[in-house]
């Protein structure tokens, strides 16, 4: 069974963006999993986790609370080391963090074109809610591509 430990940068960084590039394949500059990992260190919340098997970062779940909601972002399990509770063990562990925050309930956002996942966490509690999710691109906040 995987280690669900927290992120750190010097251990984890190269192999949790080679696993975000191979998993959700993003395009957009302010999807870039480098500037995803230093605004998230950048909040400090400790709301940020790998898998490990041995030393191999196998899987992430990156989660959020504003004090309002906790939010689950990036969970990802590699191709190989799927179907064996990793994905479920990642979320359960942000959970218990959201929860000993203090968090009242958790969200979380599916990219229409990846509805197959929905199972995954309705085996994990979670249900459809009836909802348009909009969001905003802020660019200046985006660094230009080197
Ligand atoms: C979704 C994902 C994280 C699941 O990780 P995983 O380690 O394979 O999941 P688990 O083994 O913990 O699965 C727990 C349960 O969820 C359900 N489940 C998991 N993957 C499923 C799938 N592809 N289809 C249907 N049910 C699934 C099953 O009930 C499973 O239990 P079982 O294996 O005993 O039947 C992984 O498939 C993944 O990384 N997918 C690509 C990235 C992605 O889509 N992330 C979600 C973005 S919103």
């Amino acid at each position: 069974m995987a280690n669900i430990v927290e992120f750190s940068n010097d251990r984890h960084r190269m192999a949790v963006i080679g696993l975000w590039k191979e998993v959700f394949g993003y395009q957009t500059a302010h999807n870039a999993p480098s500037l995803a990992i230093d605004k998230k260190l950048a909040v400090a919340d400790g709301l940020f986790f790998v898998a490990l098997a041995g030393t191999e970062v196998i899987g992430t779940v990156l989660a959020g609370y504003d004090g309002h909601r906790g939010w689950l972002y990036s969970v990802a399990v590699h191709p190989a080391h799927r179907r064996h509770g990793v994905g479920a063990a990642l979320v359960r562990r942000a959970e218990h963090a959201l929860v000993a925050a203090g968090c009242v309930k958790i969200n979380l956002q599916i990219i229409e074109s990846n509805e197959g996942v929905t199972p995954f966490y309705e085996a994990l509690g979670y249900i459809t809610e009836p909802r348009i999710s909009m969001g905003k691109k802020i660019d200046s906040n985006v660094p230009p591509p080197v």
